[in-house]
């Protein structure tokens, strides 16, 4: 086994620093304000702080993060025409780039008062999360994880989403293994000491399928149901796992106080 320590060091500041820009954005995400408003102050801290937005220029994008409201499941492209409105939720998908090596998180965002139903959506899908990370631990097979997930999702009455999925990330955005959010449990790779990939299940309140929108990144779902989503970087460990990406000021879900 080769020795992770320093990747694992690497990972961590770049996992903080991601985790970072989501608690600063924290004050700023409110009514009134557009998501280009949001990408503008990410890629700002961003780069003030050493680093540099992933997203940015990857494939074509154009913005240096994402913003998903209501029911664009991931990928939305930051805009100057949608200021947000009470109601709205939006998940913020910051990756941020230092020493070479990526750190990617992401936070759900609740503008004022949101429906009961939009919270606990909400609330699974961040449980979900933590249940799919929980267990991580060499030995561990990948369809464990999204065994987790699933039944708990499910269980709730809501629905994962099939076509997008976690990744490996170290030195490049996005590597082997992708991590589904469902699946069957002790199938799929074992995990081992010194793997670092993200958790980031996508969680649908009507069906999980898919529609693209001509922009080619947004990914709305197709019967307009509500979709939330959570992410986190994590490595492994002799014995279980460590967070990158955890909030430094105690954020994990709304609402954040
Ligand atoms: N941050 C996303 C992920 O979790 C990827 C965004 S790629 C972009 O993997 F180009 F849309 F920004
Ligand atoms: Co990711
Ligand atoms: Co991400």
């Amino acid at each position: 086994m080769s020795n992770y320590k320093e990747k694992f060091e690497k990972m961590r500041i770049a996992g903080k620093l991601a985790a970072q820009t989501l608690d600063m954005l924290t004050e700023y995400i409110k009514e009134g304000i557009t998501t280009d408003y949001i990408d503008k102050l990410g890629y700002e801290f961003i780069r003030d702080n050493g680093g540099y937005s992933a997203p940015l220029y990857y494939r074509g994008f154009k913005k240096s993060l994402c913003t998903s409201l209501n029911h664009v499941i991931c990928h939305g492209v930051p805009s100057d025409k949608r200021i947000l409105e009470e109601g709205d939720a939006v998940n913020v998908d910051v990756t941020a780039i230092i020493n070479e090596h990526y750190g990617d998180t992401s936070r759900m965002f609740c503008i004022g008062r949101t429906a009961i139903k939009l919270n606990n959506l909400i609330d699974v899908t961040y449980e979900s999360m933590m249940k799919g990370i929980k267990i991580l631990k060499p030995g561990v097979r990948l369809g464990d994880i999204g065994n987790e997930i699933q039944t708990y999702v499910e269980k709730n009455g809501f629905s994962v989403v099939r076509d997008f999925c976690g990744h490996g990330i170290s030195t490049t955005f996005h590597e082997s293994p992708n991590i589904l959010h469902y699946g069957t449990k002790n199938t799929g790779m074992e995990i081992k000491p010194g793997m670092t990939f993200t958790v980031e299940p996508m969680i649908n309140a009507g069906n999980y399928d898919v529609k693209m929108l001509n922009d080619g990144w947004t990914a709305v779902t197709k019967d307009k149901s509500l979709s939330a989503q959570f992410e986190h970087t994590i490595g492994i460990t002799e014995n279980g796992y460590e967070i990158f990406t955890e909030s430094a000021k105690g954020y994990s879900k709304p609402p954040y106080i």
